[in-house]
This record gives C-alpha cells, structure tokens and sequence, in this order.
C-alpha cells in the first residue's frame, strides 16, 4: 500500500545538488517513508552514514528490504563519492537528515525485486540511475526524470544512498539499466551522473556544434565529463579554463586543444587573442560568481552560456551586454535521459570515462576515500572508486 504523505513546504526549500529549489507542495510515497524497523532478525550491513554537519561514519545499519512492488534491493559492487555528498557533509543540503546513508552513483548486482518489477530480475548486472524516475508522471513523459513527481534526486538525499552493501532503488524499471556482458564496470559507475551532466547541461543545452569553438571553465569530474561529451559533436577548438595544472594536463590528454590557467593569465585576453570574437560555447562547471563571470566576458554574438555548477549565491548578470549580442543562458539539473545513449557510446568505447578515475579504495577503507576525494588538488584526484 502507498501511503501518500502530504509534504508542505511552505517555508522550506528543497535543495537538490546543492541547488536549492523552492516550491510549496510535494506529493512523497513510499520512497521517503524507508525507516526499516531493527528486530532481532534484522539483516545488517555497513553503509556510510551522515551524522550531521562535518560527521560521517561507517557503520552497521540495517540492510534495506522492498518496501513497495516496483522497488528492487541491489548489492552494490563499485560506488564512487561525488561533489555533492562534499556538500551534503559541510551542511549545505539541510534535506539531508542525520542517519542517512549517503552516494547516488554506483553499479552493482539484483538481490531482490518488488513483484511490480519487469524489467529486471535477480542476478541482473545493472548501472544504479543518480536520478530516479516513475516513467509515468507529467515530468517523466517530458523527460523530465529530475522533477519525477515520485522520485527526481532522492537516492543519498531522502532516501538511503549507494554507498553501502545494499541499496532500495524505487521504481526499479525507469531507475536501473542493464549493463551489457564486457562492459567495463568502472566506465559504467561514471555513467550514473558525472556523464549525463556534463552531457546534458553542458553541451546539449549549450548546442555544441561542429566546427564551434568552446570553453569549459572547470575541469572537475563535471567539465571533464563535458570535455569528453562535446566531442560528440566535433568542434574545433576546446579551451579549457582551471587552476589546477594537473587537471588541465589531464584534460589535454583527453582531447582539450588549449588550457588556460586564471591564476597565471588573463583568460577573457587570452580567448579574445585566439578567436575572432569569442567562444561559440561557454560552458560553466564550478558554481562561482567570478566563473560566470569569466563565460558573459567570453561569449560570442549568438553564443551560448550553459551553467552547470551548483550556485550557492547569486551572480552578476550582465543583461545590459548580453542582450544585445543575441546570447542564450541556460541552466540545469540532470535528467539522464541520455544515459542509454552515453552507455552505448561507451559500450562501444566512443568514449572511456574510466579514464577519469585516479584512485581505488575498498568498502572499508571510504573514510580514506573520502579524504583523498575531499583534497582533490593535493592528492591529484579526480575521480575515486570504491568496491571489493
Ligand atoms: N547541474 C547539475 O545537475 C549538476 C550535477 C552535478 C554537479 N553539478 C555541479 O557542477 C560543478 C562542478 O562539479 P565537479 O564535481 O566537477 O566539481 P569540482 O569541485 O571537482 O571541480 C571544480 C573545478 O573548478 C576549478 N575552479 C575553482 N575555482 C575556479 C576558478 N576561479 N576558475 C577556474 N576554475 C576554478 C577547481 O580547481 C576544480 O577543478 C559543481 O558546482 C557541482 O555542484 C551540477
Ligand atoms: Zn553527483
Ligand atoms: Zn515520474
């Protein structure tokens, strides 16, 4: 039986990716109402538990069981930490509550299926969604998986995340995919979110076109993601903007023709210096006012401005300039609804975005993990793994 709980939310905004989006009214069901009762016989594994601002810790909790017939439970076999659960544990999502077990990305193996489930079966080898979705709400027949009316960015969120033996996925059928026999299981983990953002709000809703000329401005997990994804596209330039040298090094060897360094150059002289007018594209991929800055100084006639990072303030919108050059700002939360594409072009090593991954860690050794992942500049980081 779904129990629906009428959530109203007046004064509170729901802070999605560290985007915090506010709305008066949400329907929840199941998905958020996970509590699993411990008795005696209760089933116990480890997971990686918030324990309010600044505090994690790995620990025993209770294994997660199928609460409604569309759910699967799913052993999960590699997982990896993503920026948000950085800002999840600095206190900047207040939806996260102490006692969720964090991670929204990972891979792993069919333990169980909710009778409702049709798509799956036990023992599937399946690639765990960031987002999950219903398919059958006004948003998911949109494609519009992130605002699902019954699912969206739960998982790590409001309901027990990825980072643990087992996780709960609702609505299994929209939420996992299968993963094809061969596939590099790592490439896959890659593909639950960093992939489809920097693929979906980067360069699609920056139209990236043949022969363009593009910046991205951030070369993390997420601007690299947009690197390997604009590439798709074929354009002619790709100018990389960061302050850490081995980032852009990195980026070079994945397909960047030029890497600016801000704290060495003036990038708006340098830009200007090698295009006529500016970048076609300019993608933002950190979440600061001066990075927004950087593309509205960048951007040519007609360009576009596609924001990516998460923006904790407001930005100076330079609408007096922008206007009268015909630009486009747009800006997003992942869908994934390109995540099937992105899995066959990986499949078929268009791509390989395992290339991303600088260190591995088994289950019990995430705290390191987590402070590796947490000095990403000192330990040359980009992206970790983590799994037996
Ligand atoms: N829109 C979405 O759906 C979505 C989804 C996931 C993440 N994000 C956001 O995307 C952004 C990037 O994520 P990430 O995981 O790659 O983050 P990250 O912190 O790993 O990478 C950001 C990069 O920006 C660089 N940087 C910082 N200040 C800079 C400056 N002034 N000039 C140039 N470079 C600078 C850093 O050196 C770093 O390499 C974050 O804001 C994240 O929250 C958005
Ligand atoms: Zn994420
Ligand atoms: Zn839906």
């Amino acid at each position: 039986m779904i129990v629906l709980i009428f959530w109203l939310e007046e004064f509170m905004d729901l802070c999605i990716n560290g985007i915090y989006l506010p709305f008066n009214f949400k329907i929840m069901s199941t998905n958020v109402m996970e509590a699993v009762k411990v008795t005696e016989n209760t089933a116990i594994m480890k997971g990686l538990v918030y324990q309010g601002p600044g505090e994690k810790k790995w620990m025993d909790v209770p294994k997660p069981k199928i609460l409604a017939p569309t759910d699967a439970v799913v052993k999960i076999l590699k997982t990896t930490i993503c920026g948000t659960d950085l800002h999840i544990l600095k206190g900047d999502v207040p939806t996260v509550t102490k006692g969720r077990v964090l991670g929204h990305e990972g891979v792993g193996i069919i333990e169980e299926i909710g009778t409702a489930v049709n798509n799956f079966k036990k023992g599937d080898h399946v690639l765990i969604s960031c987002i999950t979705s219903c398919g059958k709400c006004e948003y998911c027949k949109k494609q519009m998986y992130s605002h699902c009316e019954d699912g969206g960015w739960i998982l790590g969120h409001l309901i027990d995340g990825t980072q643990a033996g087992f996780v709960r996925i609702p609505h299994a059928d929209n939420s996992l995919y299968k993963i094809p026999a061969g596939a590099n299981e790592e490439a896959m983990v890659m593909l639950s979110d960093i992939l489809p953002t920097g693929h979906e709000i980067g360069v699609i809703n920056g139209t990236v076109k043949p022969g363009d000329t593009i910046a991205i401005i951030g070369a993390g997990p997420i601007g690299m993601s947009a690197l390997l994804t604009a590439q798709f596209y074929s354009p002619s330039k790709i100018i990389m903007v960061d302050m850490d040298e081995n980032r852009l090094a990195v980026a070079k060897t994945f397909g960047a023709t030029h890497t600016i360094n801000p704290t060495k150059d003036d990038v708006a002289k340098l830009i200007a210096k090698e295009t006529k007018d500016g970048v076609d594209v300019a993608i933002e991929a950190v979440g600061i006012p001066q990075t927004f800055d950087i593309c509205q100084e960048i951007i040519r006639p007609g360009g576009h401005i596609a924001n990516v990072g998460v923006h904790g303030k407001s930005v100076d919108l330079q609408l007096q300039k922008l206007w009268i050059q015909n630009i486009t700002i747009t800006t997003g939360l992942v869908n994934t609804n390109t995540t099937p594409m992105l899995l066959k072009t990986v499949e078929s090593n268009g791509i390989s975005p395992e290339k991303l991954i600088t260190h591995r860690f088994k289950f019990d050794q995430i705290m390191d993990a987590y402070e590796v992942f947490g000095n990403a500049a000192r330990e040359k980081a980009i992206k970790v793994i983590i799994g037996d």
